[in-house]
């Protein structure tokens, strides 16, 4: 299991530290999450802010884009150095295109499914995905509930991934925290986002471990 700390419920002010004190505490990815005010209602962060992650961390950097016409933006985000980006099915028209073009610049390649929307979505370009992300609340904001429909939706898309024999990998974001990484990560998931988990304690290092280490 990868624990992905969200930065967006770190304090931005010391952000340099907060991303080595999750480093310190074991998390493998830092997730960024990039919200436009439209695709979803909360506006957030951007480029600039994915540029000073990479110079603050060695770790890859995971950029989650909750913005309408995604396609126009990867290019901006690459260039910052992020190490994957996922993009929301609902929110790209070509979205083979989408990854096809992240592929080409040497990131990995996300999909995001909002609650709402079924795996099925994703029947046809599955055999091109690098990571599905399963979001496990409504985007737009940290601190939110987990939706407990997630568990059985990560149990179908695990069997598919496997039945099909793909290499995708399955990362959930959202609500997740000490009481429920285990189920998430026994019902399929090999990366966990967390923000509120990881942050909203005061010792991010401390609670970084502890996920780790309660999620079996
Ligand atoms: C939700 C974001 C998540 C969120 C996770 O819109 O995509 O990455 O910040 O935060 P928690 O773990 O607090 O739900
Ligand atoms: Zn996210």
């Amino acid at each position: 299991m990868i624990l992905a700390p969200s930065i967006l419920a770190a304090d931005l002010g010391r952000l340099a530290d907060e991303i080595a004190a999750v480093e310190r505490g074991g998390a493998g990815l830092v997730h960024v999450d990039v919200m436009d005010g439209r695709f979803v209602p909360n506006i957030s962060l951007g480029p600039a802010v994915v540029e000073a992650c990479r110079r603050a961390t060695r770790l890859p950097i995971d950029v989650h884009l909750m913005i309408e016409s995604a396609e126009r933006h990867l290019d901006a985000f690459v260039d910052a150095g992020a190490s994957s980006v996922n993009v929301h099915v609902e929110a790209v028209t070509h979205l083979q295109r989408a990854l096809d073009h992240l592929r080409r610049r040497g990131v990995g390649a996300g999909v995001a499914l909002n609650p709402s929307t079924p795996i099925g979505a994703l029947e046809e370009i599955l055999p091109e995905v690098d990571v599905v992300l399963v979001m496990s609340v409504n985007p737009g904001f940290a601190g939110q509930t987990f939706l407990p429909g997630s568990l059985d939706k990560i149990r179908r898309l695990r069997e598919s991934i496997r039945a099909r024999g793909l290499p995708a990998r399955i990362q959930v974001d959202g609500g997740i925290h000490l009481g429920n990484i285990r189920a998430v990560v026994d019902a399929g998931a090999d990366t966990i986002v967390s923000g509120a988990a990881t942050f909203a304690g005061g010792d991010p290092a401390a609670a970084a471990r502890a996920l780790i280490e309660a999620a079996g």
